[in-house]
């Protein structure tokens, strides 16, 4: 059984529309697995887990539609039920990591930058964007912070920055989670550049256990053998940047 209710203990707010509840979770975590949230009357949704620290674990809410507007009513001492730890999580024993989050997707790297204290990359729109970029300045030994619009940081995206960052030291392997279209050229680039990633995929998960099949990416389940690909699985899956599947199972272009 893997089912836990859990007692929040803080709950942060990391910007205007995202937030961090911190809960007692005695589980063994790797950075980048994953819960299944239940949103009670409205869903049950996975979310990464952003904080692994000892019992206290966290995950970090981007508000964006019913279920994660609900998470943020949620206060200290509220109770939630959880499912998980799922997924395979990054493999951080890669050499010299460069850490990339972009957006939200930052939550899901965090934890390994906490650990390794790798170089990190956190990527947004716009200052007002950026998370998690306290706890990742106290960690990384290099971190750097893009924006779209230059009002911090660089200026200019994510793989714009890592090509820059690459050219100027030797990495191993690049670790990422962020929008699709952000890890897709992030892949190309690596490509190019002949060098090993991990990506964190996202796709529309019911079960996160590998059962219902509607996370499916060719042969690839992205809950159970994911959510973390390496480049060498990424060239095998045909819908990657290109397409995603809805709750029905239709197919959605990205493009
Ligand atoms: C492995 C994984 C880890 C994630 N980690 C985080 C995280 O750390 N922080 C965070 O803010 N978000 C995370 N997400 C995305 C999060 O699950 C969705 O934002 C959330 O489910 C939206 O639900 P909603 O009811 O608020 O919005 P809705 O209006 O119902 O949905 C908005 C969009 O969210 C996505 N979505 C909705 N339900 C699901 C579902 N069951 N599975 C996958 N995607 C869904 C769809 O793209 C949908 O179009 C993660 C998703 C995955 C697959
Ligand atoms: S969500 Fe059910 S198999 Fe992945």
């Amino acid at each position: 059984m893997n089912d836990y209710t859990v007692t929040i203990e803080k709950v942060i707010q990391e910007s205007y529309d995202t937030r961090t509840l911190a809960f007692g979770w005695d589980a063994e975590v790797r950075p980048g697995q994953f819960v299944m949230v239940w949103v009670p009357g409205i869903d049950e949704i996975p979310m990464s887990v952003s904080g692994i620290n000892g019992r206290t674990k966290s995950i970090t809410v981007k508000a964006i539609g019913e279920a994660t507007n609900a998470l943020h009513t949620l206060s200290a001492g509220d109770r939630m039920r959880i499912r998980g730890p799922y997924g395979n999580g990054f493999d951080l024993s890669r050499g010299e990591m460069l850490i990339i989050g972009g957006g939200v997707g930052t939550a899901a790297v965090i934890s390994a930058t906490v650990q390794t204290g790798s170089d990190m990359i956190i990527a947004a729109r716009s200052e007002k964007d950026i998370i998690m970029n306290d706890i990742a300045s106290r960690y990384s030994k290099n971190l750097r912070i893009a924006t779209d619009d230059g009002s911090a940081g660089f200026r200019g995206n994510a793989v714009q920055l890592m090509k820059e960052m690459v050219s100027a030291k030797h990495y191993d392997c690049i670790i990422a989670c962020g929008p699709e279209v952000m890890l897709y050229f992030t892949y190309k680039a690596c490509e190019e550049l002949g060098l090993e990633c991990q990506l964190s995929l996202e796709r529309y998960m019911k079960c996160g256990a590998g059962v219902c099949g509607c996370c499916v990416m060719d042969d690839m389940r992205v809950c159970k053998d994911g959510p973390v690909f390496t480049k060498q699985q990424i060239s095998e899956l045909s819908e990657f940047g290109k397409s995603k599947r809805d709750a029905c199972g239709r197919l959605i272009s990205m493009r």
